[in-house]
């Protein structure tokens, strides 16, 4: 791999240790993949946040970086952490855990990362342009930042994420090039599909998560998508579902996102998909683990805008919830909802927006919590594994009962 002088004396450890170790992941990398070289970036965005999945051992790793007063170089963001970095106690979640928590948050703090802990960064300022090469860590974020906005990021790990960020570079491979950013399947919609499904938000999660279990991690072309006239939230949630039930890093929408656009991205030989109406209720059926009534509904995944806790507010008017509810979003979009007016009417009602974590990166096994519901086809994919619950999956307004 071509490294500029600059480069080798990072690799030679003339500027630290810390520098060194993170340059050498980077180049490590670039070279199992192939990279002729490492190319600059504007931004990073860097998972392995919560404490729930890094344990201690991530802990140390990060309290020891901090420790050596090392700084990012590009402007970086943080995934959701375990907890509502504020309401964390009215969560219930135990101090041992918080405590471990914020100094997570306070090592990432020090190294001059933004501490706004979401997996939507580009609804809170972290919103690369068209070609801009970006280190991105978080699954459905990096679907986003490739797909709608045409950003260009491989799916990074975390160490690989804050590696960038330190360095400001990322090897020059993957997604990073235009050849594999080809689609590999077209997906069609059938005409009665289309009809059928027309207004419910919660197609889009079971779309994604049919599509990413058949392409697993190819870029798919949807190719009638618009007629359903699909928002940037249910864009967000098709990349979400198809990350998490395959690999999909990237998809082209026809009409829909930035890349086709502007450029020839499908070839009409690869394999062609039409999905019909049974291929989608199979989805939901799959889904759907329990026929049981939700003690958790989680709306939030990915984290919500505030068109859509907007949406909540409006189902929740002067109603009592039955079960406890958790809208989760970051802590831009959450002051937001405080202005409007939205999360009084959802307190009022029973539940909460929770902000800086989410459903499945908080610990909500600890909480009691066993059937949970949602409207998000990754939520449900995940919450069975990581928070071992059954889901409950529909539209918020049928999974949102109240009386
Ligand atoms: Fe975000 Fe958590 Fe879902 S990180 S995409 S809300 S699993």
């Amino acid at each position: 791999m071509y490294l500029t002088n600059e480069e080798e004396k990072i690799l030679d450890g003339e500027y630290g240790e810390v520098l060194r170790r993170c340059i050498n992941l980077l180049v490590s990398l670039g070279d199992i993949y192939g990279a002729e070289k490492l190319i600059p970036i504007s931004s990073a965005q860097i998972s392995g946040v919560s404490y729930k999945t890094i344990k201690d051992i991530g802990l140390e790793f990060l309290e020891d970086l901090a420790k050596e007063d090392v700084k990012v170089k590009v402007y970086s963001t943080l995934n959701p952490a375990g907890m509502d970095l504020d309401l964390w106690k009215e969560l219930g979640i135990n101090e041992e855990f918080a405590k471990k928590q914020l100094r997570i948050i306070d090592a990432f703090k020090k190294m001059g990362i933004e501490i706004g802990c979401t997996c939507t960064p580009y609804l809170t300022g972290n919103l690369p342009k068209f070609g801009e090469h970006i280190s991105w860590a978080e699954s459905s974020a990096v679907s986003f930042a490739n797909s709608v906005l045409g950003a260009k990021t491989n799916r990074e790990g975390g160490p690989a994420a804050l590696a960038s960020a330190i360095i400001g570079k990322t090897p020059y491979y993957g997604y990073h090039l235009d050849e594999n950013r080809r689609t590999t399947h077209i997906i069609e919609l059938d005409e009665n599909l289309i009809s059928n499904f027309k207004y419910k938000e919660s197609f889009y999660g079971a779309l994604g998560y049919l599509v990413g279990k058949i392409v697993k991690n190819g870029v798919p072309y949807f190719k009638n998508l618009y007629q359903l006239n699909p928002k940037n939230d249910d864009l967000k949630s098709l990349g979400a579902a198809m990350a998490a039930s395959g690999g999909v890093a990237l998809y082209h929408a026809e009409e829909l996102t930035a890349e086709c656009k502007v450029k020839d991205v499908v070839d009409d030989k690869v394999e062609k998909i039409i999905v019909g109406v049974e291929d989608i209720k199979e989805a939901y059926e799959n889904l759907n683990t329990t026929n049981d009534e939700p003690d958790l509904i989680c709306i939030g995944c990915p984290h919500c805008s505030l068109i859509e806790i907007k949406k909540i507010a409006e189902i929740l008017k002067d109603k009592k919830l039955d079960a406890d509810l958790w809208v989760c979003c970051s802590l831009h979009i959450k002051a937001m909802a405080d202005r409007m007016g939205y999360t009084k009417i959802i307190e009022k009602a029973g539940g909460r927006v929770v902000k800086d974590t989410c459903m499945v990166v908080s610990p909500i096994e600890d909480l009691g919590y066993k059937n949970v519901a949602t409207n998000s086809g990754k939520a449900a994919v995940y919450l069975p594994s990581f928070c071992k619950s059954e889901v409950i999956f529909g539209d918020v307004d049928e999974i949102i009962k109240g009386r």
